[in-house]
């Protein structure tokens, strides 16, 4: 018995070897077919399940991707051959939030011009399309400027909510502009949603690991969290967020739509209803965070939480920060189920949003060009993913763990388990890098040896030097 285990292993372990040296080779590109599964169990004289065994670990290390109906396929990460961290595996315990004082450093060096910004997650403004914005601004203000000194209600400048509500139309979410409140940036969209459906005390379920605002978010409104075991390809564990509705009193959820900050992961359509399904047996209300929606590197933008299930609670937020204006704190907030209460909170802390600037991005929008800017913007995000990838494949220690995001634009880098990545942090700040460090993504302790390096800029040799530089560091 133990003989024929070993014999399996040798078996789909020759077909593993067989892909890869095709592709070491170039043979097998990124984007090509590989072999059929039938082609190869003749070929090498296995049977089909073989071979499928073969493609399937191939696929979990994002060497191969399975397409409906077309077979495996080489993917952008082929190259690579770091593994990806694997199942986040957080304390199963609520906690009160206390993270303020491990995010402040890294905010100090959020602009400064003398580091290499690998640090925070901010596109530059070559990539976004801040002079194309700026004409649509001046010309706004010089039309229209009196028009638009003005208080707005609180929901916010119509125009831009009717662009808002056209482009959710187009993955299925349909919306009405009165559904919608325009907010300062997702940061606001987040607070006014935890703000909407819980009280200071309450418990909110989260990724773990998770983006440190929203952290600093519940901090600042006295909430507590429970991190759950996060995966860096599909997002959090099903089982344990059933676990947890059913032994935890749960107020709300809090979950990336697509492309969790830091790990990037994107969970299945699937995955997202049966998330839905548990949260409708539970009666729990769920926040979710679509800032990164639309820089999806597949064809197909994937469809967020409220887009799949009318019959949850679910409270959409994001903003246009990723991909057109952080500058300008433009995001929003979608509900209609909670829209008087959103809308007090609203006048309460900010009463409405900058209208000229809401008038300049609707527009933006009106005028056609934000899709063919969203495409070059995927591209180029993609580019740097791509390159910052292989440099650090090719310069880091081989035990180093990285994420294979399928959107976005951060990586998520696990470190050998005693290299300590706040003492990288300073070290790298001496040396002209700014980088994020592992522990500002959770209130444990568990992410000490991971760092998250953002890929907003367009690559070149200073980006490449840098990497050289940290993998230095970390060895
Ligand atoms: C996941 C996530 N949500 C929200 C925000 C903040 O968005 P905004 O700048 O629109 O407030 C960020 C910024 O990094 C983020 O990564």
């Amino acid at each position: 018995m133990e003989a024929e285990e070993k014999e399996l292993t040798y078996r789909y372990e020759i077909i593993m070897n067989f892909i890869t040296d095709l592709i070491h080779k170039g043979t097998l590109g990124a984007g090509m077919r590989a072999p059929s599964l039938r082609e190869m169990a003749t070929q090498h004289k296995v049977s089909i399940t073989t071979v499928q065994q073969a493609y399937r670990l191939l696929e979990d290390r994002a060497v191969l991707e399975a397409r409906p109906k077309s077979g495996f396929f080489v993917t952008q990460y082929s190259q690579v051959f770091l593994e990806k961290p694997g199942l986040s595996t957080p304390p199963n315990e609520v906690v009160n939030v206390e993270i303020s004082g491990r995010i402040f450093d890294l905010i100090t060096y959020i602009n400064d011009p003398k580091l290499v910004p690998l640090g925070c997650a901010i596109p530059s403004t070559e990539i976004l399309a801040s002079s194309q914005l700026d004409r649509f601004l001046a010309r706004t203000a010089r039309v229209n400027g009196k028009k638009y000194n003005i208080y707005s209600e609180p929901r916010g400048y119509i125009d831009l909510r009717v662009e808002i509500s056209r482009r959710a139309m187009r993955w299925g979410q349909s919306l009405s502009p009165d559904d919608i409140a325009i907010t300062c940036g997702c940061t606001e969209a987040l607070f006014i949603a935890l703000r909407t459906v819980t009280n200071p005390g309450d418990v909110v379920a989260i990724e773990s690991p998770t983006y440190f605002g929203l952290l600093l978010v519940l901090e600042s409104l006295g909430l507590k969290t429970l991190e759950l075991p996060t995966d860096a390809s599909d997002g959090i564990e099903i089982e344990a967020l059933a676990t947890a509705l059913q032994s935890k009193s749960i107020k709300a959820c809090l979950f990336a739509s697509s492309y969790n900050n830091p790990l990037g992961c994107l969970m299945s359509e699937d995955k997202k209803k049966a998330v839905l399904d548990l949260l409708i047996q539970h009666d729990v209300p769920l926040i979710e965070d679509d800032i990164y929606g639309d820089i999806h590197f597949g064809p197909e933008r994937p469809k967020p939480f409220i887009a799949l299930n009318d019959q949850a609670d679910v409270i959409y937020c994001s903003s246009f920060s990723k991909t057109i204006a952080p500058g300008y704190r433009i995001g929003w907030i979608a509900t209609s189920k909670h829209m008087q209460k959103v809308l007090k909170e609203k006048f309460a802390i900010t009463l409405c949003a900058p209208v000229l600037l809401q008038a300049a991005l609707a527009d933006f929008l009106k005028s056609g060009g934000y899709d063919s800017h969203l495409r070059r913007i995927r591209r180029s995000f993609t580019d740097n993913i791509d390159r910052m990838t292989r440099a650090i494949n090719q310069y880091f220690p081989k035990n180093t763990l990285i994420s294979r995001p399928s959107g976005g634009f951060v990586l998520w880098l696990e470190l050998s388990a005693d290299v300590d990545s706040r003492q990288i942090f300073s070290q790298a700040l001496q040396e002209g890098i700014c980088i994020a460090p592992g522990d500002m993504f959770s209130t444990s302790d568990n992410y000490k040896n991971f760092i998250r390096l953002s890929c907003g800029y367009p690559w070149n040799e200073k980006f490449e030097k840098s990497i050289k530089t940290l993998s230095e560091l970390v060895r």
